[in-house]
């Protein structure tokens, strides 16, 4: 079977599928990979490391013609669609829920696609959870970015000159990404509180040494191991019991996310006003509304000496590692989803039932939205 990895087309996006160690595994399987030319290059990989370990290195075009199987991080879109031949398995993030058009188009194109955002969160799915491995990395680059905006260190010093406090840091959801930003912070020596809706993540949270803000749910409860909209009530009572440590901190990180759902505005304009002169917000909920009311997409808002950054839960801006985990993600995938270097098309197990979207040209019912 041949596996082509596709270079990522859009903007800002440095990060590659398949890294060129897990290209090894994989030919060392019995796959057969082709490399669209450069497509790991913004993540250090050149053309003849993939070379070196038995790939084929191609034009884009031929990459397309020639797979059995193409890979990307990012969704297909209208440009790869018209790429695409009939009976061909695509394998990416589809974020189907909120692309149900694009499900369409994918649809007839009479090809088959696997959504690696649609992993199941069961154990056994974890070495296979890119969400969860990107999330990672995404929680412990928000903090390095903080430090870099901040006009503070982090840590207490005590110097000849006289000691220095050390930095205030809050933490809004204490998922993944939640969890590494509170280890992050706490490893550079900042005092470090978080909050979030699931009640379960306190246990988590002073397991880092962190303190947990505690805001008694009033009948939300979590779907799964994801958290349900909160109710205005709850956002009041969180407000209330958050905001004296949203005031005194130096670096706030917020990372709260309702899946399929704009992300929940935690941090009105009204608490930025009150909040120290200097500090920061590393918004990681950006793409999904923001849990800021001010926060921008990939922008820096400066207001009343507060500066909010949007970004991004994808953390392109540590390249290397974000795609070597990616590709192992999908190699688990891989051989989660095949025997023989066949795929075994078992539709009655849950992993490949949940992230298999589109079948032969059918939306099956995972990819329909409501
Ligand atoms: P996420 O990205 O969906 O949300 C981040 C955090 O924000 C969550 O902890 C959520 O409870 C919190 N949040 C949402 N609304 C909030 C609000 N209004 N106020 C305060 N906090 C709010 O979460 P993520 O990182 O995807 O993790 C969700 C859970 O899934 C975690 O328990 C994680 O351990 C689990 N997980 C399980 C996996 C598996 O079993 N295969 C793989 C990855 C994660």
């Amino acid at each position: 079977m041949k596996i082509g990895i596709l270079k990522e087309t859009k903007k800002r996006e440095k990060r590659v599928s398949i890294s060129p160690n897990i290209a090894k595994q994989l030919i060392a399987k019995g796959f057969e990979i082709l490399v669209e030319e450069d497509a790991g290059i913004k993540s250090t990989f050149k053309n003849a490391d993939y070379r070196d370990i038995g790939a084929v290195i191609e034009k884009r075009g031929v990459v397309f013609k020639e797979s059995d199987v193409l890979i990307k991080i990012n969704p297909f879109d209208d440009d790869d669609l018209k790429l695409v031949t009939k009976g061909q398995i695509l394998m990416s993030q589809l974020f189907h829920k909120s692309h149900p058009e694009l499900i369409k188009s994918i649809a007839a194109k009479g090809v088959s696609a696997f959504s690696m955002d649609a992993m199941p969160r069961i154990s056994r799915a974890q070495d296979m959870d890119v969400l969860s491995s990107q999330s990672n990395l995404a929680g412990y680059k928000a903090v390095i970015k903080g430090a870099y905006e901040m006009t503070k260190i982090f840590p207490l010093m005590m110097t000849a000159a006289g000691t220095i406090t050390p930095s205030r840091v809050l933490v809004y959801g204490v998922g993944v990404a939640g969890l590494q930003a509170i280890a992050t912070a706490k490893r550079l020596g900042a005092i470090v509180e978080a909050t979030d809706i699931r009640l379960e993540t306190k246990e988590q949270t002073e397991s880092l040494g962190a303190k947990f803000i505690s805001v008694e749910p009033n009948g939300e409860v979590n779907e799964g191991v994801y958290a349900k909209v909160a109710s205005e009530d709850y956002a009041k009572r969180q407000k209330e019991a958050v905001n004296k440590s949203l005031f005194k901190a130096d670096l706030v990180i917020t990372t709260a996310m309702v899946p399929g759902r704009r992300s929940p505005v935690l941090i009105t304009e009204e608490q930025v006003k009150q909040m120290k002169n200097g500090a920061v917000i590393i918004d990681l909920a950006a793409s999904q509304g923001g849990n800021c009311e001010l926060s921008r997409m990939n922008k820096a808002v400066i207001r009343n000496g507060v500066k909010i950054i949007g970004t991004t839960i994808s953390p392109e801006s540590v390249s290397t590692n974000a795609s070597e985990l990616f590709a192992k993600n999908m190699y688990n995938f891989i051989l989660h989803l095949t025997e023989n270097n066949q795929f075994k098309w078992d539709l009655e197990e849950e992993i490949t039932d949940e992230t298999l979207i589109v079948q032969d040209g059918k939306i099956r019912q995972n990819g329909k939205t409501e």
